[in-house]
């Protein structure tokens, strides 16, 4: 900036009118300290001459910075940067800054301690989560997609999720999972993950009591953990939660997996469902059945999905579509006790309004044509062809070195290392990892490491020569360690 007083480079943006652009070119030069404060600036006439604009512009510039307090002095006698604190505050960083809320800061702590995806870029990896893929699936969803998209979308309350996608999911859960619920009973959700925080957030306050099974997963753990409850974990066996451990005082609820008990396998006997219904209805408490992977059971019919035993409206059940469609499509759908129902979707309205309904109508005309269960039947005999290829290999490479774990159902099974401490099954594992295989420990799904080491391992993005190729140098990573 020339003229008489003050120099300094002022560059216009060229957006707008130009005496707009030298006010903003001139508060940027006082904001960031290139002009001082008691800087004079130079005379409107001068200025007007080295910028080749015309003195109206730039006494109309002088009048906007004087009105907004930047510049004090009049024309005539000289107009200087007014006394203003401009030294800029150093930018915040997540580090720097306090955490801004008490959910962030437990968020931050359970964040820190989510299991690790180690392992990446392996031959073979046995990770829990890792999706099966189905080419043919995706071609027949790419059509549904494309014909939904079509569609002009409904209008009216969306919160709960489309009817037409509901009333599939109804019809669905009586067939296959013996739960008699009504449409409007169905709250549609982008995934699990969203139950776990919208029941924290219509049923949990901080300190509240959540009971979890041990182990658990870590999913819903870190959800709650992070809302601030207090979980409290209760051993599981054979027969799933120990339902005479549960706590005399009523937690407020409880977190459990029936079907499937996450990751240790054991499905919830009948006897216990019956004690943990009764529980509940005694203590007034609310249970959470998160059926994840109840579609895919092997070697015998799954048991009815606990909601169907339940008289009292207790238990808040949970199902996924990430597991049998894609771990991608973040549909998932809940069926809530009736007295829960409005607070369930004002709370999923003030989350995200609704999930995407062009998703949803094309779930719910696969389900209604019959292509949904179709894709089920064909992937469960893959996943149970999968299971047995892994079971198999097993058996032929690592012999009794590995105790197999309930392994009738879902997508993982657990062997527990025979004769090893967890310090030598983490060598184990390291030595695996070193071979391209990739291995993961049991004891981050515990609250307190279990006494003996195991393995979680997740079968379903890999094919059966692969997993047999996987168990062979598992067998050989086993043989170093004998
Ligand atoms: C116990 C359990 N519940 C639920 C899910 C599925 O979660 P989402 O529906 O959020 O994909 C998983 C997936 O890993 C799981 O292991």
């Amino acid at each position: 900036m020339p003229g008489e007083g003050v120099t300094v480079f002022l560059e216009l943006d060229g957006q707008g009118p130009r005496y707009a652009q030298l006010t903003r070119a001139l508060k940027a030069a006082i904001l960031d300290g290139r002009l001082g404060a008691g800087t004079r600036l130079p005379p409107t006439r001068a200025l007007a001459r080295d910028l080749e604009m015309s003195r109206i512009t730039t006494l109309a510039a002088y009048e906007q910075l004087r009105a907004e307090g930047f510049i004090e002095g009049h024309v005539g006698s000289g107009s200087y940067v007014a006394a203003i604190e401009t030294k800029p505050a150093p930018p915040p960083s997540a580090r720097t800054i306090a955490a801004p809320s008490r959910y962030m800061r437990r968020a931050r702590i359970v964040q820190d301690r989510t299991i690790g995806l180690r392992h990446h870029g392996l031959r073979y990896n046995l990770q829990y989560g890792n999706p099966q893929t189905h080419p043919a699936l995706s071609d027949l969803w790419a059509r549904e997609l494309a014909r939904a998209a079509t569609y002009p979308q409904p209008g009216g309350s969306r919160a709960q999720g489309l009817l037409s996608l509901r009333e599939q999911i109804c019809d669905y859960l009586a067939r296959r999972r013996g739960v008699q619920a009504r449409p409007e009973d169905v709250l549609i959700i982008s995934g699990t993950q969203q139950a776990f925080t919208l029941t924290a957030r219509v049923l949990l306050d901080e300190g509240d009591a959540v009971v979890m099974e041990e182990p658990t997963y870590f999913g819903a753990r870190q959800a709650f953990a992070a809302h601030g409850a207090k979980l409290v974990p209760i051993r599981t066996d054979a027969e799933g939660l120990v339902c005479s451990a549960l706590p005399r005082k009523a937690p407020r609820l409880i977190y459990v997996t029936p079907s499937h008990q996450f990751p240790s396998g054991s499905v919830l006997s009948l006897q216990r469902r019956l004690d943990l219904l009764r529980y509940a209805s005694d203590h007034r408490c609310w249970v959470m059945e998160d059926d994840y992977d109840s579609e895919f059971r092997y070697d015998s019919r799954p048991l009815a999905a606990m909601r169907s035993l339940d008289h009292s409206d207790r238990v808040i059940y949970v199902g996924t579509f990430s597991k049998v469609m894609f771990g991608s499509l973040r549909l998932a759908y809940m069926v809530v006790p009736s007295a829960l129902r409005d607070d369930f979707v004002t709370a999923k309205y003030l989350s995200d309004f609704f999930c995407p309904t062009i998703e949803q109508a094309a779930l719910a005309h696969f389900m209604e044509t019959g292509g949904f269960e179709r894709h089920l039947r064909h992937a469960t005999k893959e996943l149970k062809a999968r299971r047995d290829a892994l079971i198999e290999g097993l058996h032929r490479h690592a012999g009794d070195r590995v105790e197999i774990a309930n392994s009738q159902a879902g997508m993982h099974m657990v062997a527990w290392l025979r004769g090893y401490d967890h310090a030598r099954a983490e060598a184990l594992i390291d030595y695996a990892h070193e071979r391209g295989l990739g291995l993961h420990p049991m004891w981050p799904h515990y609250f307190k490491r279990p006494a003996r080491p195991g393995l979680i391992l997740g079968y379903c993005a890999l094919s059966t020569v692969e997993l047999g190729e996987a168990m062979q140098v598992f067998g050989r990573c086993l043989d170093a360690f004998d």
